[in-house]
């Protein structure tokens, strides 16, 4: 059993082994930009993590772990040239350093390569291991057009904005666990548990990942700060502001999101304190930190052996990019 630094440590050298062909270097170098940029690498590590409750970690499970990280820094290039993103973990984002048409096809290159490492999975494991990282990667393209649909729509229901980011973020934590468990040869009941557990998890993080973007710091985040408010996202902000207003306050609420000044991030900043939301969603990034907490002790494998799963969800609630 490893802590989170001991598996990141281990996975950054085999994900470090991964390289891309040198040429076109106008297609690859994207590709190794954004890699060696960082990220936190939560995915891969809750895959290897789960692994760890059942077997001894082996090539299966580095290769998924990989695959995951691949394919999760894929949906990254794309969903910034989407949300029209100047900046990725501090460095400049693909499409505005090389260009749309580059994030674009190096994302896609990217994804394949992804597949390239679930390819090398034991045969035993491979057919189910395709099957449920495609269903995830078919909800996170649904979630992620619900995203885009919702900035165009004035407001939305909590039910749809739960939904949403279900689908274009939680999902992916739940089956980078549920992988992991699959390839340690654990019980179909137990794969589904751990699912739970990073369902729950996935939502508290994308909720503090919508709290970081308003009231983070960007030299922490490396992201733009208000970059949501500024393109009309959807957000637990809009929709707890937009559930808990008044008619008054709907109507200041949607010329804010009509507006395009200078001051519309500071405006819209002070709305969402005079209706408390930072405090709100404060109260549900814990509420469902505790829910994944309650999920991870269902988990049928003795306690000692799931505390680096419930220190990763505590790190989570508390980080700060
Ligand atoms: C960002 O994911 C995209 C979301 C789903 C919120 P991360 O916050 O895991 O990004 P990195 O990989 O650590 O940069
Ligand atoms: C991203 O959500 C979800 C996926 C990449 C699938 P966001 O758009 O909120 O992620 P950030 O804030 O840009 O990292
Ligand atoms: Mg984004
Ligand atoms: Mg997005
Ligand atoms: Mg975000």
């Amino acid at each position: 059993m490893h802590s989170f630094s001991e598996l990141l440590t281990e996975f950054e050298l085999f994900f470090g082994r991964h390289s891309f062909p040198k040429n076109p270097a106008s297609l690859y170098e994207p590709c190794s930009y954004l890699l060696n940029m960082g990220g936190k690498r939560v995915r891969p590590v809750l895959c290897l993590m789960s692994h760890e409750l059942f077997a001894t970690l082996n090539e299966n499970a580095w290769n998924t772990a990989t695959a995951i990280e691949l394919f999760h820094n894929f949906t990254l290039m794309h969903d910034d040239l989407m949300d029209d993103a100047p900046l990725r973990r501090g460095f400049q984002t693909i499409h505005e350093k090389y260009g749309h048409s580059t994030a674009i096809l190096s994302g896609d290159v990217m994804s394949i390569f992804a597949y390239e490492h679930l390819n090398k999975i034991n045969t035993t494991y491979i057919h189910t291991v395709i099957e449920l990282f495609n269903a995830t990667a078919i909800q996170i393209c649904e979630g992620q057009q619900l995203d885009m649909d919702f900035e165009k729509r004035p407001f939305v229901t909590m039910d749809e904005y739960m939904e949403m980011i279900t689908l274009k973020t939680s999902v992916l934590l739940a089956t980078s666990l549920r992988l992991g468990a699959v390839l340690g040869g654990a019980t179909s009941g137990c794969c589904e548990v751990l699912y739970n557990f990073g369902k729950t998890l996935g939502i508290a993080f994308q909720l503090k990942d919508d709290y970081l973007d308003a009231f983070g710091i960007s030299a922490e985040t490396g992201k733009q700060l208000g970059g949501d408010i500024l393109s009309n996202k959807k957000t637990y902000l809009s929709a707890k502001a937009y559930e808990v207003a008044n008619n008054q306050e709907r109507i200041e609420l949607n010329d804010l999101l009509n507006r395009t000044d200078e001051g519309k991030l500071k405006d819209t900043l002070a709305f969402f304190q005079k209706l408390n939301i930072q405090s709100l969603l404060q109260q549900e990034i814990e509420k469902y930190t505790l829910q994944a907490y309650e999920l991870l002790e269902k988990v049928p494998v003795v306690s000692r052996n799931k505390v680096h799963l419930h220190a990763v969800a505590d790190m989570l609630l508390k980080r700060d990019k």
